[in-house]
């Protein structure tokens, strides 16, 4: 790899991704990928926190690579892989979990919610979980990482770990930024605009996925929770439902408030729900193309999967015997 500033990201391999994790975090992957060195990771071992249906866990990894692609990023130019391949994550996972303390595991926000919306399976490894999201990270030395607004706590421990473990032992990790984005951190629940928008809802109006059909699209804009005040106008706090939809559509055209706002004077909400709607089913269109396409050629997937393992782990194999070395383990004869 050249001496460009390096990116580090990933997404849990849950199914289709939602428009959240797109305007969040993966239009903006594709959008630095000129500009970095770029690695970006199926996260597998994450999901595993979480019950799955090994058959599901194994398709819908490959699926996330597919959609990684066809959502623009180039296999040719970044490094993707899965977690899992790179036996690195776990190893240096273990390290931190010796350098990170349960009060500050304890405080994470997505640990307090996923604690309390899966109370029959509150595992160490939902505890645990931002330590080894702390590692994907300091393993390849990254600069900076794109994510939604949700992961930016996730995001500060990893930089107190590392500072914690180069004040004992020098600089060993580079501290990572995050690169959150000014419009689309947050995309909020199409039917309770004031949580975010997530797969694990119960109710599928509430969520686009990448995968949806345009008429399911259209039709869960249609049904999107507004307000009684009939005026596209961006306010956050009294009218959440309708900002959110501005967000969206921002996103997706690159029109900015003042001119979604101008744009829809005089004009009701079903004109305006039309708009963003069909906004994102034309945003969609060539990405399901390309993912079915992707998804008929296998072999294509796991070739790049292979490939993209196989530098990866050169990449964290040498960060990981510098903290062996660091932190006395006798190197292996
Ligand atoms: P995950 O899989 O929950 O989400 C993937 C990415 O999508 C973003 N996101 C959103 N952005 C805006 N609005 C939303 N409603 C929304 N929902 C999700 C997330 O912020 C994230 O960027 N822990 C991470 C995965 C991870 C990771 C990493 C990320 C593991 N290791 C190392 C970066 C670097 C997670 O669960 O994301």
């Amino acid at each position: 790899m050249s001496e460009r500033k390096r990116i580090f990201s990933g997404m849990q391999p849950t199914g289709a991704l939602t428009l959240g994790n797109y305007l969040g975090a993966l239009k903006n992957w594709a959008q630095l990928q000129d500009e970095y060195d770029s690695i970006f990771c199926v996260v597998d071992l994450h999901a595993l926190t979480i019950r799955r249906e090994p058959a599901r866990l194994r398709a819908d990894s490959l699926s996330l690579l597919a959609q990684y692609i066809a959502c623009g990023i180039d296999p040719e130019k970044n490094i993707l892989f899965l977690q899992s391949h790179v036996s690195a994550h776990a190893e240096l996972s273990w390290i931190l979990n010796c350098y990170t303390y349960m009060g500050e595991l304890g405080r994470m926000t997505q640990f307090k919610e996923k604690s309390a919306r899966h109370q029959d399976n509150i595992n160490a490894g939902l505890f645990t979980y931002p330590v080894l999201m702390a590692a994907d990270i300091l393993l390849y030395q990254t600069d900076l990482v794109p994510v939604g607004g949700d992961q930016k706590q996730h995001l500060e421990l990893a930089r107190d770990i590392a500072e914690r473990f180069n004040g004992i032992y020098g600089d060993v990790f580079k501290v990572p930024e995050p690169y959150i984005p000014k419009v689309g951190a947050r995309i909020m629940s199409l039917q309770e605009p004031t949580s975010k928008m997530s797969k694990s809802d119960e109710n599928e109006n509430a969520y686009i996925t990448l995968l949806d059909p345009p008429d399911a699209v259209i039709r869960k804009f249609k049904r999107a929770v507004t307000d009684s005040e009939a005026s596209v106008r961006f306010d956050q706090e009294n009218k959440p439902g309708i900002s959110n939809l501005m967000t969206i559509y921002s996103s997706v055209t690159g029109k900015t408030y003042d001119e979604i706002e101008r744009e829809f004077e005089g004009k009701g909400y079903g004109d305006f729900k039309l708009a963003v709607g069909e906004a994102v089913v034309e945003a969609l269109k060539p990405v399901q193309g390309r993912y079915n396409e992707l998804m008929s050629s296998r072999d294509y997937l796991t070739e790049i999967a292979r490939k993209g393992a196989e530098t990866a782990e050169y990449l964290a194999n040498k960060t990981l015997r510098k903290v062996y070395k660091k932190i006395g383990l006798v190197p292996r004869p």
